[in-house]
């Protein structure tokens, strides 16, 4: 058995992001939880010069995309290939630095995965039998997993689905649920035989309890070890790893027609065959990645995520036997919008690819802001209020303005080149060591996933560098001491440097605006982060810079009220959807109908009910004669608004007092989804007063 406890520095590092549903585009949801903070470690490890591979890809298998094609009335491959080709796109745009994202329909990832399921079918890894499995009658369709919701039966949530509970994470069979329902057909299953394989996850109880709760209870991060050592110590059970399905990757073993892979055993095989693609790509070997104990694998996921990561897929490795472990699965918890859980269905979200067409060129702000916020210990809240204010009064403020203030004077005193600084006051010694230490301060906290404490530590050397300035004062001192001012400009040059390489992992696109305008491509070699702790010169007196361009620019009102708007209006939706419309009243004969007189009518005055809340005093002109009907909707219009309006007039309904007044008659109305009473309209062209609607 492996020794856990050998502790060797990764010669290199197998980055894995979990591998989005390609059942709808990517939302800020999954961009603060996964791969925000792990591109952020990809790229800190690589302007360490380390060797990574950072992969990803679309998961196109499983339940929920064949619910969307069926809801949709097109194949599943069309709603894969649909959002594949969108979520490709606006991870790219949006700057994620992935090696390689691939799909799990690929080819490489079909043979892969049959593959790996047929060693371990052959070393005699799984278990197989044949059990009663939740079957709708109606629909002719085995139940598992997203076609079966019920009662978790650890937690007690209703809407569990068959092998997993969104609500408290834990991971089942659909068989323990408690009153399944169909979600095809909202019937009560039925049990019904059928065959499957079974990963006996009991025989791996020795092996998680070494080396979860043993090895990782000190660096796995105390969401994730919670909730392994929670599992683990209710007792595993044997696990499924088949469907009866007609979407996934066939089973590859006689006498299993018409079963596929479960999506969860396909998919993180999914890292492996992404990788193997971007070898094979890039001409190199895709196994010491996976294979080699000096590889350090990680795995960036959601905390839904958790048990799919901690559990079975290292179970499977474990029992494939010639894998390497995740050295850490950093887990995120959830992200909610503006006080509400995101939810896709509900299209309460930020969507990513119309963030990127909505907000053109401003990648980091939302990258800022995602990771400021990032719910790393605990569900965490994005608002539009935040990102405009930390946009406005961070990222504008203290970042862009420090840069704005050295690129501009530089240009200005010394047309654009690095001055030559003589003796450094102590303050200039001090700030320059500082600067020095944070290489490592922003290091440690990445290291340690910690990217909201990374990314303060960054704006930290900004801060630095504006409280330098705003202390030494060169727009004061180029008036009385030359010397002295060029030392100053020559240190607060170098604060932005460090600035330009220490930014690049979380801020990629200021990264490279800044180096282009410090002109970084001129220098003789490029710099690497540990330069900014080890060179006491980043910027060679005599170096040219260019011009200043703003790197961040402010976000106006317009611009966040829009954005509420589009929220507001998928509520209003959602309302409307929700809202339960009136059963049928009892059938009437037409000759019932036949007594309504109803006409068309114009509102030709109006006034308030006094001491009332509801009530409009209305005159009517009927085309029969103008009358006065009394109407409750005062909550809805204003007297003067409805004056002129045409309305339709019930005009035989028995007259009745209303607070001291005779109403002759009855304006029909409707409400709208937000509870606004609104005239049946028959105002078309043409229709004259007393026109009859019948
Ligand atoms: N598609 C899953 C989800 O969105 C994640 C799959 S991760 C992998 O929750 F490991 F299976 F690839
Ligand atoms: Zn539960």
């Amino acid at each position: 058995m492996k020794d856990f406890n050998m502790q060797t520095t990764p010669k290199r590092y197998t980055i894995t992001a979990a591998l989005p549903y390609t059942n709808g585009p990517v939302h800020i949801g999954h961009l603060a939880g996964v791969y925000v903070p792990a591109d952020i470690y990809a790229r800190y490890q690589r302007l360490q010069n380390k060797d990574v591979v950072f992969v990803c890809g679309s998961d196109e298998h499983g339940v929920p995309i064949t619910i969307k094609a069926k809801k949709e009335g097109i194949t599943p491959q069309e709603v894969v290939d649909k959002y594949h080709a969108i979520i490709k796109k606006s991870f790219e745009d949006f700057g994620i630095s992935f090696d390689n994202y691939s799909r799990t329909s690929a080819d490489v990832h079909h043979k892969t995965a049959s593959a790996f399921f047929k060693k371990l079918y052959e070393e005699g890894k799984f278990i197989e039998e044949v059990t009663k499995q939740l079957y709708d009658e109606e629909a002719n369709q085995f139940l598992a997993d997203r076609f079966v919701v019920g009662t978790c039966p650890k937690c007690g949530f209703e809407e569990s689905y068959g092998d997993q509970c969104e609500n408290c994470g834990t991971s089942h069979n659909a068989t323990d649920l408690i009153n399944p329902k169909s979600a095809l057909t909202g019937n009560k299953p039925i049990l019904k035989e059928t065959r499957h394989w079974f990963l006996p996850l009991d025989q791996y109880e020795g092996f998680l309890k070494e080396w979860i709760l043993k090895e990782h209870k000190k660096d796995w991060k105390s969401n994730v070890y919670g909730q392994c050592k929670s599992w683990i110590d209710d007792g595993l059970r044997a696990r499924a790893v088949t469907r009866d399905l007609d979407w996934g990757i066939p089973v590859p073993v006689e006498g299993a027609e018409g079963k596929v892979l479960y999506v969860w055993f396909d998919a993180p095989i999914g890292y492996i065959s992404a990788t193997k693609e971007w070898a094979e790509r890039e001409g190199k070997d895709w196994k010491p990645y996976w294979k080699d104990e000096d590889s350090k694998l990680l795995h960036f996921i959601g905390k839904d995520n958790i048990v799919f990561h901690c559990i079975i897929f290292p179970s499977m490795l474990k029992a494939e036997g010639s894998y390497v472990l995740p050295d850490n699965v950093p887990a995120n918890e959830f992200l909610n919008l503006e006080g509400n859980k995101i939810s896709t269905s509900k299209n309460w979200a930020v969507w990513l690819h119309e963030y990127l067409e909505e907000f053109p060129n401003q990648q980091d702000v939302l990258r800022y802001v995602l990771t400021a916020n990032a719910p790393e210990t605990k569900d965490n809240d994005f608002t539009w209020a935040d990102f405009q204010a930390r946009n406005n009064n961070e990222l504008v403020a203290i970042f862009g303005n420090f840069i704005n203030r050295v690129v501009v004077l530089t240009n200005k005193y010394y047309d654009g080149t690095v001055p030559e600084a003589s003796a450094f006051s102590e303050v200039d010694k001090q700030t320059l060591k500082e600067l020095q230490a944070y290489p490592a301060v922003i290091a440690s906290s990445i290291e340690r996933y910690r990217f909201r404490e990374a990314q303060q530590e960054l704006m930290n050397v900004a801060r630095l560098g504006n409280k330098y300035l705003a202390d030494e004062e060169p727009w004061k001192k180029i008036k009385t001491d030359e010397a002295r001012t060029k030392t100053i400009m020559y240190v607060a040059l170098q604060i932005a440097s460090a600035l330009s390489v220490l930014s690049e992992p979380f801020l990629p696109f200021t990264s490279e605006k800044l180096k282009s305008i410090l002109s970084f491509s001129n220098l003789d070699s490029q710099l690497v982060w540990d330069d900014v702790h080890s060179k006491t010169e980043l910027l060679k007196p005599g170096h040219q810079i260019g011009k200043s361009e703003l790197l961040f620019s402010k976000i106006e009102e317009d611009q966040i009220q829009k954005q509420l708007d589009k929220l507001e209006a998928s509520k209003k939706a959602n309302e409307a959807m929700n809202k339960t419309v009136e059963p049928e009243k009892e059938t009437i004969q037409f000759d019932d109908f036949t007594k309504l007189d109803m006409r068309v009518g114009t509102i030709i005055e109006a006034e308030k009910m006094p001491k009332t809340k509801k009530l409009l005093v209305l005159k009517v002109d009927t085309g029969i004669d103008v009358r006065t009907i009394v109407s409750g909707i005062a909550e809805s219009y204003k007297a003067e608004e409805v004056i002129g309006k045409k309305v339709t007039v019930l005009v035989n309904l028995a007259p009745r007092k209303l607070r001291g007044v005779e109403s002759q008659g009855m304006i029909l109305m409707t409400e709208t989804a937000e509870g606004k009473l609104a005239f049946v309209n028959p105002d078309i062209d043409g229709v004259q007063n007393g026109e009859s609607i019948s």
